[in-house]
């Protein structure tokens, strides 16, 4: 299975660290916010990653990541030419995938897990899309799901009243069709296509499951958080 990171969009919420520098090239302890996203996929066996960014960025990863190679994989690099949502921004991967399944992980999301046991059963359920699941104590913050027994009943981008603390974070696995669906998108109110409206679709259609995480999970996105991802990578490398 091939991947795509998406680190594009403007990371006005980090701004004035974010005015010169492409907010995942930022400190995350001992490397930039973007090895994480890449070790994790490469950590899961997917070497063959498009890095989509905005314009005017791409050339920091570029020049930061090359072909990839030092880090054990094979770089592509695609422009999202405006910050329409993330759906808008998966959308740019199409030819890329060249009619295949594909694993999305967003540029700021660090992961303790290894995600090969969530790709394997993915492979096994053979159509639709899963995503990975947290429990976290700001579920308001982001896409909220509802769990039933055994399987997801709802998810709500950053609602007001969260039904739950389980959260989907940014690892998505989707089935070939995901271009077609992502084109069925209307713009929400924010202006954007929104990822959970993209997960939404597979969910009324039955074939979206979910994938709990085990261990620690940032989203590196605000100044707390990403001093929150720095303590927990040093601490890391320090036992
Ligand atoms: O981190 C997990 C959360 O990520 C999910 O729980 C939410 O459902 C999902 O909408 C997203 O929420 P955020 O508020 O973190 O989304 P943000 O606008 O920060 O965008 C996520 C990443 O995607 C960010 O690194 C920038 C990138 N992005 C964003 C937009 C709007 C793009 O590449 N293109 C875009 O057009």
């Amino acid at each position: 299975m091939k991947g795509v990171i998406i680190a594009g969009g403007k990371g006005t919420r980090l701004y004035p660290l974010t005015k010169v520098v492409n907010k995942n090239i930022l400190q995350v302890y001992d490397k930039p916010l973007i090895y994480y996203p890449i070790l994790t996929l490469r950590d899961a066996g997917i070497k063959d990653i498009l890095l989509i960014s905005g314009p005017g960025h791409a050339g920091q990863f570029l020049d930061l990541l090359g072909s990839g190679k030092e880090l054990g994989v094979d770089l592509s690099y695609d422009i999202q030419e405006e910050p329409k949502g993330v759906a808008h921004c998966i959308a740019v991967a199409e030819d890329f995938a060249d009619k295949g399944p594909i694993a999305v992980i967003l540029g700021d999301n660090i992961y303790e897990d290894n995600l090969k046991e969530a790709i394997d059963d993915f492979k096994k359920q053979g159509k639709g899309a899963k995503v990975a699941l947290k429990q976290v104590h700001d579920p308001e913050r982001f896409g909220v799901a509802e769990l039933g027994k055994d399987k997801i009943v709802s998810i709500v981008e950053k609602p007001k009243k969260p039904k739950s603390n389980w959260i989907v974070v940014g690892f998505y696995l989707y089935d070939n069709r995901v271009f077609d669906v992502i084109r069925t998108l209307k713009l929400s109110d924010r202006g954007e296509y929104e990822i959970t409206d993209l997960n939404n679709k597979y969910l009324k259609e039955g074939t979206l499951t979910g994938y709990k995480l085990k261990g620690e999970w940032i989203d590196a996105g605000t100044f707390d958080s990403l001093l929150r991802a720095n303590k927990f990578i040093a601490e890391k490398a320090k036992k």
